[in-house]
């Protein structure tokens, strides 16, 4: 039994251009990981917390030992991560308890996240599905390109573009990333490895304010959000 939430937070953040890694940059006065752990919390889903940090970050250690300080719920742990998200999920992985029945995935870059689309997963979860994402529906006409030509323009009504948090049956993650083989740059999340492994990947509807924090635009936007709803 259990519910474990993996929140992966040891990227660097190049894309962002802090100089800093990016779980520690402030968005309406408080650090992305910070608000990503207060939306794990806050969903009420998770039994354990492994938090993938940074090796030697001992801001974000910080962060982590506050927020299990505060909260009378789950137990909150950090871990240190690897050169690819794969391995720092693998990182995670490995530091949950054994018997966790359940895991959620997520990227403490989409700081953003509502608690309920945690709730939206996990239940999709117990209710007998091994793996689960959240989606939105694309609203750009998306080309397959060969150099700088246009080979295909794939239909838009099937296609959806996925967030987190990712949601699973613990024991066929652990197996889909122990079949995945040395972290393979382009793995960019963990559904691929369920869908390369046989499993049913399921969707449930994911939020716009699930959005990741990637570029510097993207932060201006979050700090828009928070200065209309403070939160
Ligand atoms: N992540 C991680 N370990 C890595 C790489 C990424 O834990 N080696 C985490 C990030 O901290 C982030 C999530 O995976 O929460 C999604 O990754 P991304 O948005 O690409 O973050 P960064 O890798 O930090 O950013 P960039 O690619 O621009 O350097
Ligand atoms: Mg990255």
């Amino acid at each position: 039994a259990g519910v474990g939430v993996v929140v992966v937070a040891a990227g660097s953040g190049q894309r962002l251009g802090q100089g800093i890694p990016k779980a520690r940059v402030l968005c309406g006065g408080r650090t992305l990981l910070q608000r990503s752990l207060d939306a794990v919390i806050a969903s009420g889903v998770a039994t354990h917390v492994v938090v993938v940090l940074p090796q030697d970050d001992a801001v974000l250690a910080a962060v982590v030992s506050d927020a299990a300080r505060r909260t009378g719920g789950p137990a909150i742990v950090a871990v240190t991560g690897g050169t690819t998200r794969t391995a720092s999920v693998r990182a995670g992985l490995d530091a949950l308890p054994p018997p966790t029945a359940v895991v959620l995935v997520h990227d403490a870059a989409r700081a953003l996240t509502p608690p309920d689309v945690f709730r939206r997963v996990a239940e999709a979860v117990a209710a007998g599905a091994p793996a689960v994402i959240p989606v939105l529906p694309v609203v750009d006409t998306v080309k397959v390109v060969d150099g700088d030509v246009v080979t295909a323009t794939p239909d838009r009504g099937g296609l959806r573009a996925v967030q987190t948090p990712q949601g699973f049956d613990a024991a066929a993650l652990r197996a889909a990333h122990a079949a995945g083989g040395p972290a393979d740059p382009a793995v960019t999340d963990d559904a691929m490895l369920m869908e390369a492994h046989g499993a049913t990947v399921r969707v449930v509807e994911g939020d716009p304010l699930a959005f990741k924090i990637t570029t510097p635009l993207d932060l201006v936007v979050a700090e828009a959000v928070l200065a209309r709803d403070p939160a």
